[in-house]
């Protein structure tokens, strides 16, 4: 049997026969857990928070009860969209990597995510276990080599995945569709039944090329896969998914990319590089690998078999074909332990349906942060997850009324409720006993049962029993009403004895909150001094000081969570974003996510600004807010340019005005045809749209800077 399932059974067991209220396991586990690795060509949106929330808060749990428990992510910096997404900025990979490492370690850490590593896939380490892997699966026959013929764009000297082509739908023809499937009609296709395609990166017709690759011998593993997959670790959503797979399609792998490419050399090859899928995942070890050289601690005990430890990654529901068959694959090949399970979430919803920028819907892990408390959605996201794969709603109004009402109103007033009382009355002290033992006995006892629900991912019945249990402490209170009894000081004892019971529960309410809301549980620490860790459940606290109470958490204003929605919609249409962000699909993700980070003044030397004239402007059919002008560069000729700029303007004022543009922007197809340029204006926006009146004494084509 697993050795999860083992250990939820120890756990059960002890349940029923451990001493009475007796919080802790006997034994000490030795646990391992990642998340998925983010790529580095976009920042952290409110669907990677759910992931690392959900991971964070299993973590938490685990070191609250005194097991080890180590958390090491990385950025997925490798792939083609990264290399295209730096050119397009104008800077090297390694830049742009960079650049988004830092914004990634930033959000995570306001999100309150304690991973003991943050690292990157491009480092020395990862390479180390890539080769090392690379090397083990070559030896033992599992790497096939042939030649294959792909799509390729001659003009930008790329081989070019299937939804690096655009063309029209075979069947119903839309123009301007992906190369695996129509957006219209639904209809899946290969590249090459495409009407017309074309490279979605240069335009230019792709042709046929072939090229030598390699194969990972993945259908050599269907009878360890297959025993692996029924070994009962695996959520059985997924594994009925793999054993469709296993079952009936196991392909070998491509795990190998002609250069340009960015990612790691295949050894003894040129211009052959490692697939960024078969390197992310080995990013785990490159990541935990730093950590362990950092701490001195022991690698091997927590990635070769024969040791008791145990390893988890928590994962989406789309990536779950890498985590569940090659990888397993891989590790065992090269000798490595497999995964003691695989967590998969199902994905992030806003409203009810899937986020969108055009509704700002979209939400950054960023813009969230500058408006609300990383803890809230936190609270929320526990609130609503479970074990299984479903996908998880954000209704905003929901969440603003659920956290307003169970954590401030709930939770947090017990302790305000009581604390005033002690300062006023009692100097700050708890009673000496406990006046109500057995409904302490009841909160702690309950602690059994909210462990397991922890340690099994079902967060939202954890939240819902802990929230049932801040009920019972506030009716508590309510029946004994200290508020009426301080009037009487005959009733001196019994308010003091009251407030220490209500101060008790609350402490027990927030050791079993504090994996979700941990920086509230610090101030609760704080408060009354005292450690809130699982370790400490049963340290009733009895003529105890507490220190001055805080406020905890304050309520959400429901104006906040309109701010973000403003700012999300209001970034999209400065982006000009057209369309819905790319699909996540099960491969790399399209490229163009847009980063807005500072530039060097090398990326602003790079932009060509020229003083540029309006010989014609006109409405755009069906646009609301674009103009069609026909600008005169003088030496640099004419350029046609769409311009969001219909509401300031009148077409007829603008000819023979001049403007700045920037004469060296890649043309851009818009929905309502291509820009050849960008027009510069100053002012707040709507009306308040400035150009160069035309008489300011510039010739068009004339540099501006
Ligand atoms: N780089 C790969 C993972 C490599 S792991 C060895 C990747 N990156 S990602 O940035 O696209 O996604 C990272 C994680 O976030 C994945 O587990 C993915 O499922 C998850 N999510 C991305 N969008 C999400 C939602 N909208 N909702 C929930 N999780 C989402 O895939
Ligand atoms: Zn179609």
């Amino acid at each position: 049997m697993s050795r999860v399932k083992n250990s939820l059974k120890a756990a059960i067991v002890r349940a029923h026969f451990a001493m009475p209220c007796s919080p802790m396991p006997p034994e000490k586990r030795s646990i391992l857990v990642t998340s998925a690795l983010p790529y580095a060509n976009g920042p952290l949106h409110l669907g990677h928070m759910l992931e690392q929330v959900q991971t964070d808060i299993w973590v938490r749990f685990q070191r609250s009860r005194g097991h080890e428990c180590l958390y090491v992510c990385a950025d997925d910096a490798h792939g083609t969209a990264i290399m295209l997404s730096a050119e397009k900025l104008g800077i090297t990979p390694q830049q742009q990597i960079d650049r988004i490492h830092a914004a990634h370690q930033r959000d995570s850490e306001a999100f309150l995510i304690s991973f003991d590593n943050f690292y990157t896939t491009h480092s020395a380490e990862n390479r180390q276990w890539c080769e090392y892997i690379y090397a083990r699966l070559k030896a033992n026959g599992h790497i096939a080599e042939r030649e294959i013929t792909q799509s390729y764009d001659p003009e930008k000297g790329l081989f070019l995945a299937d939804r690096f082509i655009k063309g029209t739908c075979p069947r119903c023809r839309t123009p301007d569709q992906y190369g695996d499937n129509c957006e219209a009609c639904g209809a899946t296709y290969t590249p090459a039944e495409l009407i017309d395609p074309v490279s979605a990166l240069s335009g230019a017709t792709p042709v046929e090329k072939a090229s030598r690759h390699f194969f990972f011998r993945l259908p050599a593993f269907a009878d360890m896969l297959r025993e692996w997959i029924g070994s009962g670790t695996l959520q059985p959503q997924i594994a009925n998914k793999l054993r469709e797979w296993t079952d009936t399609e196991l392909h070998e792998w491509d795990i190998s990319r002609d250069a340009p490419y960015f990612g790691f050399e295949i050894p003894g090859e040129t211009n052959k590089y490692f697939y960024v899928w078969l390197d992310a995942p080995i990013g785990y070890m490159g990541s935990f690998q730093d950590y362990c050289t950092r701490t001195g601690t022991d690698f091997d005990r927590f990635w070769r078999s024969g040791h008791d430890s145990e390893l988890y990654h928590f994962i989406g529901k789309d990536i779950v074909n890498f985590h569940g068959l090659f990888w397993p694959a891989m590790l065992h090949s090269a000798g490595l332990r497999t995964p003691s399970g695989i967590f998969a979430h199902g994905f992030l919803t806003v409203n009810g349906t899937k986020m969108s920028k055009s509704r700002g819907t979209f939400i950054n892990a960023s813009t969230y942060l500058e408006h609300l408390d990383a803890e809230y959605l936190r609270y929320y996201f526990a609130a609503k997850l479970g074990a299984g794969v479903d996908d998880i709603d954000l209704n905003l109004e929901d969440f603003v009324q659920r956290v307003n009402a169970d954590v401030v109103g709930k939770v947090v007033n017990i302790a305000s409720r009581c604390a005033g009382f002690l300062r006023k009355g009692y100097d700050n002290r708890l009673a000496a006993s406990c006046s109500e033992p057995e409904l302490l006995h009841a909160f702690i006892a309950a602690g059994e049962e909210i462990a397991e629900r922890y340690e099994s991912r079902e967060f939202s019945k954890a939240v819902r029993d802990i929230i049932a249990l801040a009920d019972r402490a506030n009716q508590y209170i309510d029946h004994h009403k200290p508020w009426i009894l301080a009037k009487d000081p005959a009733n001196a004892d019994q308010v003091h004895a009251v407030c220490s019971v209500g101060i008790n529960l609350c402490r027990v309410l927030m050791i079993y909150l504090k994996p979700v809301l941990p920086r509230m549980a610090e101030k609760a620490e704080a408060f009354l001094q005292t450690s809130l860790d699982w370790t400490a459940l049963e340290q009733t606290l009895l003529d105890h000081e507490l220190r001055a109470f805080t406020p905890l958490l304050t309520r959400i204003d429901a104006k906040q969570v309109a701010a973000i929605l403003d700012a999300e919609r209001q970034a999209a249409e400065a982006a000009h974003v057209q369309s819905e962000p790319a699909k996540t699909g099960t491969a790399e993700k399209a490229p163009g996510v847009e980063i807005a980070s500072e530039i060097a003044f090398e990326d602003f030397a790079r932009v060509d600004l020229r003083v540029a004239k309006v010989i014609s402007a006109e409405a755009v059919d069906g646009a609301d807010k674009l103009l069609r002008l026909t600008l005169d560069l003088g030496s640099l000729g004419e350029r046609e340019v769409l311009s969001g700029i219909k509401v300031a303007y009148a077409p007829a004022d603008l000819v023979g005005r001049l403007t700045v543009v920037v004469a060296n922007l890649a043309p851009r197809k818009m929905r309502f045809g291509t820009s050849e340029g960008m027009v510069l204006a100053a002012g707040p926006g709507g009306k308040d749209i400035f150009l160069l009146a035309p008489d300011s004494g510039a010739t068009p084509g004339m540099q501006v800077k």
